[in-house]
């Protein structure tokens, strides 16, 4: 039988407000699109490489997206392969480095682009390409959003967490405006973080929904403990507690943005 062609999207996870859930979901979106065959690539470009820890990787390897951005090593040297990794996705891993790049880039032209020019070579090889960022508004977010297609936005189910997905929404908007990047959209909002038994984290969806109609999952991740323990084991969640809350969270997330992509029909802001 022929390879099917296909072509990975690009799919940046961002919130500028910190300690969301932006890491555990990509790991675990991640994690739980590789265990229903897809071949699936994880980027960090946090310098706290949380995610590359995660993933089973030390944050001190000797080629990462740092040296990828410089220009001095190329994708193969830095991509750590399904095989290396506890997640069962490729890696391209973080470093501490990575915070003196906006300082050490300062001067360069088009230096919002560098990551989209690598990734674009890669969309053959993968059927999703997640972009886990950091908290702050910063070069390596300007270049996740430049390469991305579209924006998944995790989101506190707090009072005030709409204030941080407002932030996001014009800046993404900005970025169409500005003709930076005119197809990039928020295609997800996850509620994350979820106490059911608190009654304002109800309200908080509610809200959401709202004001943000289908663009928010119906999944919500509720707050569950072996979500906060995995990263520890340097685990995602179906390997860590595969009967755990969390993993049947993530879990009926990756069913949905399958089923999302199958449609073919985008909800986006
Ligand atoms: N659903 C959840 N239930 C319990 N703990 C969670 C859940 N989601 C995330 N956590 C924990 O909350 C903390 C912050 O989560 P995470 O690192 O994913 O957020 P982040 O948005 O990536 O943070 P940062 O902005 O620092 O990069 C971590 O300790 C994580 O294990
Ligand atoms: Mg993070």
């Amino acid at each position: 039988m022929p390879a099917i062609p296909t072509t990975a999207r690009i799919t940046a996870i961002i919130n500028y407000k910190g300690g969301v859930g932006k890491t555990t979901s990509t790991i675990n979106i991640g994690a739980g699109l590789a265990r229903q065959g897809k071949r699936v690539l994880l980027v960090d470009t946090d310098p706290q490489a949380n995610l590359t820890t995660c993933a089973g990787l030390p944050k001190d390897s000797e080629h990462t997206l740092y040296e990828l951005m410089r220009y001095e090593c190329d994708l193969s040297a830095a991509i750590r392969l399904e095989t290396e990794t506890t997640c069962g996705c490729a890696v391209l891993p973080a470093c501490e480095k990575l915070s003196r790049l906006q300082r050490e880039m300062a001067d360069e032209l088009d230096k919002e682009r560098v990551l989209a020019e690598w990734l674009t070579t890669l969309r053959g090889d993968y059927d999703h390409i997640f972009v886990d960022c950091s908290p702050t508004r910063n070069l390596l977010n300007d270049n996740a959003l430049v390469a991305a297609d579209e924006a998944y936005i995790p989101v506190q189910t707090e009072h005030l967490a709409a204030q941080g997905l407002g932030l996001m929404a014009d800046r993404i908007q900005e970025m169409r405006r500005k003709r930076v990047n005119t197809g990039l959209h928020i295609t997800g909002i996850i509620p994350t973080l979820f106490k059911t038994s608190q009654k304002a984290c109800h309200g908080v969806v509610e809200a959401l929904r709202e004001a943000w109609g289908d663009v928010v999952f119906q999944t919500v991740i509720r707050d569950n403990v072996a979500l906060r323990e995995a990263p520890a084991r340097q685990m995602d969640v179906f390997s860590y507690a595969p009967n755990s809350a969390g993993a049947e969270d993530y879990a009926a997330l990756v069913t949905e943005i399958l089923a999302r992509m199958e449609a073919k029909e985008v909800t986006y802001v």
